[in-house]
């Protein structure tokens, strides 16, 4: 089976050059496509250069948090695949980036990637909403714009014990209307008297969707490319359909956005267990792209490389749950036909790393509008 474009499809648009219609992908495989060229935006936040300036300077400046040491780059940094490389994230408290990080408030799930957060929620050949679209390992928030507020209300994460919850985004309003290159960067972006808790929060969500990768040697594979694949990682993706994991890893982010209980063992380093959002121990189907990029893996960062997830998997194929709190009636149903060997393990990881494109916005501003360490105590 290939992904080819429809090739009948391929001849009409030859013959049709000339006509307005655009070219459309026709997937063979129904479950599976490549990323379209840009993402959606909601109506009443158009992306404009001067956003995307404003964005980016909030998303590295630790302004953001209560004691000024920590911005959103802290934890989703370009070195690490805009996530941090770390199994849990470490927050307030904290100083250096990703593993070296020492000191910080624990949180207690792995840092996503931004890359590519800007299609959270994208479905084959369906438009999708990017004022809905799923946030967090448990679908908790939705839309980048609502998403972005709830770092800063987290304790651990920055807020720290300093400020309550009710007064820290009025405080940080405060904070930056006291600094004229915000004040002019504000009004650029959203007109005068624009420094409210909502543009806040849509420069910083213009900035993310900014930060996509969606041109990997898989998306060329669909695109009509044959060559972009190799035999193995073809034979790969052939394995990775048989062995249903497009069950789960389907559409143009291989995820379904659906929570799924795996039963993952719990991070020995937490003193409660993290059973999801009901309790039912389910977490998001995570994207494969840039996993080369994203590790380590699961909700809590407890598989350190794809060998292991694969290792899991088998082990899960043959019934074996690794989360004591997790019966087999609470794993997801979408796991019954799955199964994979260890035959196909070096295939399958061939091909998920032929969904990494590592062309994407990789730079770090020189400095912030407050003056403070670009991303905070990071150094
Ligand atoms: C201390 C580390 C830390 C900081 C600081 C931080 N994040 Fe995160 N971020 C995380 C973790 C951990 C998660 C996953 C939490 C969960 O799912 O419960 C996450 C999840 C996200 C997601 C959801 C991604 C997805 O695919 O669901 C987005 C978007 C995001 N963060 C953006 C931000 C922004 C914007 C900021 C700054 C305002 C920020 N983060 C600050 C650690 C951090
Ligand atoms: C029942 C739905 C489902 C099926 C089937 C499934 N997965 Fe997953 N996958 C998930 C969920 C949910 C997670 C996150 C689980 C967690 O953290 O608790 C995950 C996590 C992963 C991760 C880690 C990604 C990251 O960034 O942390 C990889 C890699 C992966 N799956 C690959 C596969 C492969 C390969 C197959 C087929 C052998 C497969 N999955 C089958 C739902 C599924």
């Amino acid at each position: 089976m290939k992904l080819l474009k429809n090739p009948i499809f391929i001849i009409v648009s030859i013959l049709c050059s000339s006509c307005a219609v655009e070219a459309e992908y026709v997937p063979i495989d129904e479950r599976l496509d490549a990323l379209p060229g840009k993402p959606g935006v909601p109506l009443d936040n158009e992306i404009t250069e001067a956003r995307v300036t404003l964005g980016k300077n909030l998303f590295w400046d630790p302004i953001l948090s209560g004691d000024q040491t920590v911005s959103c780059a802290t934890c989703h940094h370009p070195d690490k695949g805009y996530a941090d490389g770390r199994a849990l994230s470490s927050g307030i408290g904290g100083k250096g980036l990703g593993e070296s990080r020492t000191g910080g408030m624990l949180v207690k799930r792995n840092s996503p990637t931004i890359l590519n957060t800007a299609f959270n929620g994208i479905e084959n050949n369906t438009p999708y909403d990017p004022t809905t679209a799923p946030m967090f390992w448990d679908n908790r928030a939705s839309s980048l714009e609502s998403q972005a507020k709830l770092p800063i209300l987290s304790l651990e994460e920055m807020r720290g014990h300093g400020f309550e919850k009710d007064i820290i985004i009025d405080t940080i309003l405060q904070r930056i209307q006291k600094i004229p290159t915000y004040v002019a960067q504000f009004e650029s972006a959203y007109g005068t008297n624009s420094i409210t808790e909502m543009n806040l929060f849509k420069a910083i969500a213009t900035f993310e969707r900014t930060l996509i990768a969606n041109n990997s040697r898989f998306d060329q594979y669909v695109n009509g490319n044959s060559d972009a694949l190799s035999d193995l990682e073809i034979r790969g993706l052939q394995a990775f359909i048989d062995s249903k994991c497009t069950n789960c890893h389907s559409g143009p982010m291989f995820s379904d956005y659906e929570l799924h209980s795996l039963g993952v063992a719990d991070h020995s380093d937490l003193k409660e267990s993290d059973d999801g959002r009901d309790g039912q121990y389910r977490f998001r189907t995570p994207t494969l792209r840039n996993l080369s990029i994203t590790g380590p893996y699961m909700h809590n960062g407890t598989k350190r490389t794809l060998e292991e997830v694969m290792e899991f998997y088998e082990a899960l194929g043959e019934g074996e749950i690794e989360n004591p709190n997790v019966n087999g009636d609470m794993l997801s149903e979408d796991l019954a036909d799955m199964e994979v060997d260890e035959e196909q393990f070096e295939s399958i990881i061939a091909f998920m790393l032929s969904l990494n494109d590592d062309h994407f916005d990789k730079s770090i501003p020189k400095s912030v509008p407050s003056g403070l360490p670009v991303g905070g105590d990071i150094k």
